[in-house]
C-alpha cells in the first residue's frame, strides 16, 4: 500500500491505535498499511487514517466512533450519537469491531452506493474498493456552480455539489442496482447529507461542496489540506438535507417519465 507524499522514502510501517511511528500523534494523514482494517464508509475510513480512530481500524466502541466524529467532522453530540448507536444497533453488535465488520451487508451498508460495487451474491461483507469509474460519473453528476463564474476569480472554476446533484447521482445508481427498501434509501441520502452539511461553501450565490474535496475524501480517504469543523453539525439540518435529496430524486424521475405517464400522475 502507498504511504503518504510527505514521506516518500519512508517504508511502510504498522499502526497501533492512534499513533502512527510515521505521522506522529496528531491527526496528519496516513493511508492503511498492511493488516489495517477498512469499511466501505469513506467518513469513517478518514477517521482512521487521520487518527480520530484507531489507525489499525480495529477494536472500536461506540464511545470512539462518537467521539471521532466528533472530533473529525464536528457532528453536534446528539448526532453523532444517533449515528454510533444506530450504526452498531444495526449492526446487531455491542461489543468493539473493525471497520471492515461495519460494512456487513443488509447491516447498514447497502446496494446502489455511489463510488462502491454491490456486494457480490453469497459475500457477507460489502466491497471496500472505491470502483474509479463510479466516481468520475459521481463527480460529473456535480454542476453547481459551473454553469457560470459568478463571484469566482479569473480561471477559478470551482465546481460545487449539492442536493440536487446529488440526488442526480442517486436516481442513476437506483437505476443500475436491485431496489433499495425504504430505509437503506434513506441511509443512503443521510450519509451524503451529513458531509453537505459538514462542508457546505459558498462560491459567489453558489452554495455546495468542493468537488475537489469530494474527489480527495472519496479516492484518498483524506480531509481537505488544513480543514477543521467550522461549526457543530446538527441532527435537524442532516434531516432537512436528506429530505432535499429525496425530493429533488422525486423531481428528476418525474421528469425522465414519457409525458403519458406524467399525464396519469
Ligand atoms: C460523518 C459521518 C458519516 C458520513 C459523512 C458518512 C458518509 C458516507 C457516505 C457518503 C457513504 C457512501 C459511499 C458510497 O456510496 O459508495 C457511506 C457509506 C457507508 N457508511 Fe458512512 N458516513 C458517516 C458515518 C457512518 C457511521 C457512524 C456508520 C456506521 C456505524 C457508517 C457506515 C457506513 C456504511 C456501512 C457504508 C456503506 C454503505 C453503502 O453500501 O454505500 N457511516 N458513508
Amino acid at each position: 500500500m502507498s504511504l503518504p507524499a510527505s514521506h516518500p522514502d519512508i517504508d511502510s510501517h504498522q499502526h497501533k491505535g492512534k499513533t502512527c511511528p510515521v505521522t506522529g500523534k496528531g491527526h496528519e494523514w496516513c493511508p492503511p498499511q498492511d493488516g489495517d482494517s477498512r469499511s466501505p464508509c469513506p467518513a469513517l475510513n478518514t477517521l482512521a487514517n487521520h487518527g480520530y480512530l484507531s489507525r489499525d481500524g480495529r477494536n472500536i466502541s461506540v464511545f470512539d466512533l462518537i467521539r471521532g466524529l466528533k472530533n473529525g467532522y464536528g457532528l453536534s453530540t446528539p448526532l453523532a450519537i444517533v449515528l454510533a448507536f444506530g450504526g452498531f444497533i444495526l449492526l446487531g453488535r455491542f461489543t468493539n469491531l473493525s471497520l471492515f465488520e461495519i460494512g456487513k451487508h443488509g447491516a447498514v451498508e447497502h446496494d446502489a452506493s455511489l463510488v462502491h460495487k454491490d456486494t457480490p451474491k453469497g459475500e457477507e461483507y460489502a466491497p471496500i474498493d472505491v470502483q474509479e469509474d463510479l466516481l468520475e460519473k459521481l463527480l460529473a453528476d456535480a454542476k453547481t456552480g459551473d454553469e457560470d463564474s459568478e463571484g469566482l476569480e479569473a480561471g477559478d472554476r470551482r465546481t460545487l455539489m449539492d442536493a440536487t446533484d446529488v440526488a442526480r447521482a442517486r436516481v442513476r445508481r437506483e437505476k443500475e442496482s436491485p431496489a433499495l427498501d425504504a430505509l437503506h434509501a434513506e441511509i443512503a441520502r443521510g450519509e451524503m447529507g451529513i458531509i453537505l452539511g459538514v462542508w457546505e461553501t459558498k462560491v459567489g450565490r453558489k452554495v455546495g461542496i468542493p468537488v475537489e474535496w469530494m474527489r480527495d475524501w472519496l479516492r484518498k480517504e483524506r480531509l481537505p489540506e488544513g480543514w477543521k469543523p467550522t461549526h457543530a453539525q446538527g441532527l435537524l439540518d442532516v434531516v432537512k438535507r436528506s429530505k432535499a435529496i429525496r425530493l429533488a430524486m422525486v423531481d428528476l424521475r418525474k421528469a425522465e417519465m414519457p409525458t403519458d405517464e406524467k399525464a396519469r400522475l
